[in-house]
Parts: C-alpha cells; structure tokens; sequence
C-alpha cells in the first residue's frame, strides 16, 4: 500500500512541468540562515517547488551549477518615481539584481499634482523632474494606475511625499501649515493610501519641510494609524542635533502609532563622526517599546541638491548636475570656484538649479550602521543625475563584495537578508524576501566570489560584476550582461 503512494507520488513528480527550473544552485534563502544547495521550480509568478528536481521537466532550464541563489534584493530607499516611467529597463537596478524599489522617500513624490507644476519645480521636488513634465498625476491612484498598465521591469512600492503636499497645497510653503491646508494635506494621504501607496515620507531636513512642526506632521500623517501604513523619514538634522531627530522620529511614531523607518541613517559632520554608537544605542532601545526600522547606504559621501549650507559642512563637494553651468557636472566645487572666480556663495548661485556629492560621513559610522543588525539596504540613488554618485549603480554589490567579503563586516548570508528578508518583513512585502515555495519568483543568480561593483566616484554609470541572470514575478529582466526588455513589475500594496 505505502510503495503504491510512493510510486503514484513518483509518478506525479515525474510528469510535473514547471515554467523554469533552476538547477544545482547553491541557494540563499534570505532569512540569514546558511545556504544549501538545491533545484528550484518557478510556475506562473511564483516559486512552485525547492528541493530535487532531477525527475521534472520545464520550458526553460537554468543550468546554475557553481553559482548562488538569492530572492531579488529590495532597495529600501529609492528616487525612482519617475525612472519607472521614462525608462522601464530600470537598468541601473536589475543590473544589480534589483527587483523591488521603495519610492516616494524623503518627502519627494512624483503624485499628486493636482494643480499646474510650479516653475521653476520647487527644489527637492527638482531631483525627480526639473522640467515639471513629469508631474502630470493630479491623484495618487492615476499615477499608480499608470505604474500598473505601464509597468517596469521592477516591482515597486511607493509613498506619498509630504513635501510635495505642501506645494501643492500651501500657499506660501516657508512657514507652519494652518489647520485647513493640514485638512487638506491629510485627505490626499487618505487618497494615496486608498490608491496603495505603503505610507508617507518627510524630507524635514530640507525646506520647504524644514518649516514643518512635528504636530503638522503628525497631523497630515493620521491616516497612517488606521491602515498601520509606515511612516518613512529623512530626519529633520543628521548632524549636531541627530539625537534629537531620532527622539522626533520616535515621537511621531508613537503619537500615530505606526512603524517608522529611518531613512539612509547617517551622521554628518567632523564633529559628529563616531556618534554612530550612540544613535544605534538610541535606536536599540527605541526598539524594544515601538517598530523602528532604517536603512543605510555603503558610502561615506551623500549626495542630493546643491546647496551652500551643505557645502559649507564639507571638505570635498562634486558637482552631479547643473543647469546654470551644465559644463561643469563631475567636477568639484573647488575647481569650479577656481576656473569661474567669485565666493562660493555667488559660485553656487550660478550653478542652480543643481545637484551634488558631499563628502561629510566618517567610514567607521558607515560600517558600524551598515553592520548593525536590523539595517536595510537602501540605495538613495538619483538615477537622473548627469554624474550619480555610485549608490545609483553600485550600493548592492558593493555591500557584498567591498563590505561582506574583502572587509567581513557581515556573513554572506546575513548581508543578503539585509536586502530582502528583513526588507520585505519591515515594508509589509507579502511573499517576498525569501527562497520558498508559494513566494514571488524574485530572484538573483549571482557569482558570490566575484560579485563587485561596476561603477564608482570616478566611474559612476556601468553594470555590476558577478551578477548572472535576475528575474522579476518569474520573468528574466537581466541576462548576459543585458536587460531583456521584459516589464513584469507590479505596484505592490503593503500592509
Ligand atoms: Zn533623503
Ligand atoms: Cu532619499
């Protein structure tokens, strides 16, 4: 009786079909647990089966001996609202073995835009668009409703922006919003929410939203509790006063009783450098009674819009876009003093509207954030900037191959959960994150001894070393070296 089961068993197993099967990788599940070698069935959009294989057939075999396994990497922290858009490949991420992005972060969102675009855009809103074509959403559900019958080759997941609801709903944005314009901020939150927007961000460390007290935003931010939606930050100071941020943060998260995620944590300034200790020391203790997450990125310089206050903080400022003087993207503020003349004040002025990279973070505070245990990996890459700093093209790798295995910050293992596992459980990414029958087939062959960055300061564009074939909902969007043209991406909903 029990060998008749085992042989109907047998038998089943042997006509099963799957879309794809990839076979002998050395799989890495994304949970932190060691890796195993092992065959993997891939059936519609979803992982069908993980185990031997050996007896199954498939459309399409993935001959993954020597190479390793790992659920698509999640980049917790992305300007891509408008690069899903204008160009879908989403190549500087799949090329990193980059399924899903979180957009909408630091106060930035491409929707809603109910009105005409402000012009000039209101600066940081410029980091998406600074031609304003692109702001052409007037709700947050027509411009979800574009990412799903336009998709792109990656999933995504994305926030409102509370900086782009204070443009488009004040009247004059440097001040503290009055109780109407605070009414008004709130029912678009509610209307992104209802569309599938995952939360809202705040950019508090930039005007307009520098203007913006903690109660206007914890205020604008009501919805959240209902729907336990995230509330995602770029802290109001990552300098001096980063203590003080976090307890705002912290703060903020109680009143709404939502989970808070701290954007790219970092601190800034010669005079801050080895505060790390103490603001993990805050976070891990904010831990234990509230849901606090962050996220990191692996380099020691940041990069955003030009501006001298930030200027004035740095040793060493390059130049990343500009269209007053255009000429001068890559090259250091320095330089640019020296060839133009003038202060660096009148410098800048004429260099607006522009970006830069700014080289403020000690390399001990990146590695003791990167190392901590409940870090992310977000990318902060702005992928319109004529010369991106490297994050855009490269944060992935580089944690793997500089960080995980030249320096052995961190386990192979527990470097990969830090971009999918942990990524996918602090968003609310529903069977994503992790190697197991019934998940999303999000997936990354990769070369584990190999795997490198494929673009640096010097370098800033080019596609990662080591990285084999990445597929997105069980389509291949990167193989050989090459986007394929598939656009299998979906608007994932959260919570
Ligand atoms: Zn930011
Ligand atoms: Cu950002």
């Amino acid at each position: 009786m029990t060998g008749k089961m085992d042989n109907n068993e047998t038998n089943k197993m042997a006509t099963q079909k799957f879309d794809v099967v990839i076979r002998g990788a050395h799989v890495v599940d994304g949970t932190g647990a060691p890796g195993f070698d092992t065959d993997v069935g891939i059936t519609g959009e979803r992982i069908a089966s993980v185990g031997n294989l050996a007896n199954c057939d498939a459309r399409r075999e993935i001959d993954a001996r020597g190479l390793t396994l790992t659920p698509g990497f999640i980049d917790a922290h992305t300007h891509d609202d408008r690069l899903l858009l204008s160009d879908p490949s989403m190549t500087p991420k799949v090329s990193q073995g980059v399924t899903t992005i979180i957009g909408g972060n630091c106060g930035i969102s491409l929707a809603p835009m109910p009105g005409v675009v402000p012009s000039p855009v209101t600066p940081p809103l410029d980091l998406l668009d600074d031609t304003g074509r692109w702001f052409q959403f007037a709700t947050f559900a027509e411009y979800l409703n574009r990412l799903r019958s336009e998709p792109a080759a990656t999933n995504c997941a994305m926030l409102v922006g509370h900086t782009t609801l204070r443009v488009i709903t004040m009247s004059d944005v440097r001040r503290a919003a009055t109780r109407d314009e605070i009414a008004v901020m709130r029912r678009h939150v509610e209307e992104g929410l209802d569309a599938g927007a995952i939360g809202v961000s705040t950019g508090l460390a930039y005007p307009p939203a520098i203007s913006a007290p903690t109660q206007e935003v914890i205020e604008v931010c009501r919805p959240l509790t209902s729907r336990e939606a995230l509330y995602c930050t770029h802290m109001r100071d990552e300098g001096d006063r980063v203590a003080e941020s976090l307890e705002e943060t912290f703060e903020i998260g109680r009143q709404l009783g939502v989970a808070v995620v701290i954007s790219h944590h970092k601190v800034v300034g010669e005079k801050n450098y080895g505060r790390s200790a103490e603001t993990l020391d805050l976070i891990r203790k904010a831990m234990q009674s509230q849901r606090v997450c962050l996220d990191c990125y692996p380099y020691a310089a940041s990069s955003t819009i030009l501006a001298a206050h930030l200027a004035r903080t740095c040793k060493r400022v390059t130049i990343t876009w500009s269209r007053g003087m255009p000429q001068y993207a890559g090259a250091d503020l320095d330089e640019v003093i020296a060839r133009v003349g003038g202060t660096m004040e009148e410098v800048i002025a004429k260099l607006l509207p522009a970006g830069a990279i700014y080289y403020r973070m000690d390399e001990p505070d990146v590695r003791r954030i990167l190392a901590f245990d409940e870090t992310m990996i977000g990318s902060d890459g702005l992928p319109h900037d004529e010369r991106p700093h490297p994050r855009l093209w490269a944060t992935f790798p580089r944690v793997l191959g500089h960080y995980g295995r030249s320096l052995g910050l961190f386990s192979f293992e527990k470097a990969i959960h830090k971009m999918t596992g942990l990524t996918a459980r602090n968003f609310g990414l529903t069977d994503r994150g992790e190697i197991r029958e019934g998940a999303y087939a999000d997936l990354v062959l990769l070369n584990r001894d190999t795997v490198a960055e494929g673009a640096d300061y010097p370098h800033p564009i080019g596609p990662a070393i080591g990285i084999d074939t990445v597929l997105v909902n069980g389509r291949a969007v990167w193989t050989q070296g090459q986007a394929t043209g598939e656009r299998p991406g979906r608007v994932l909903g959260g919570h």
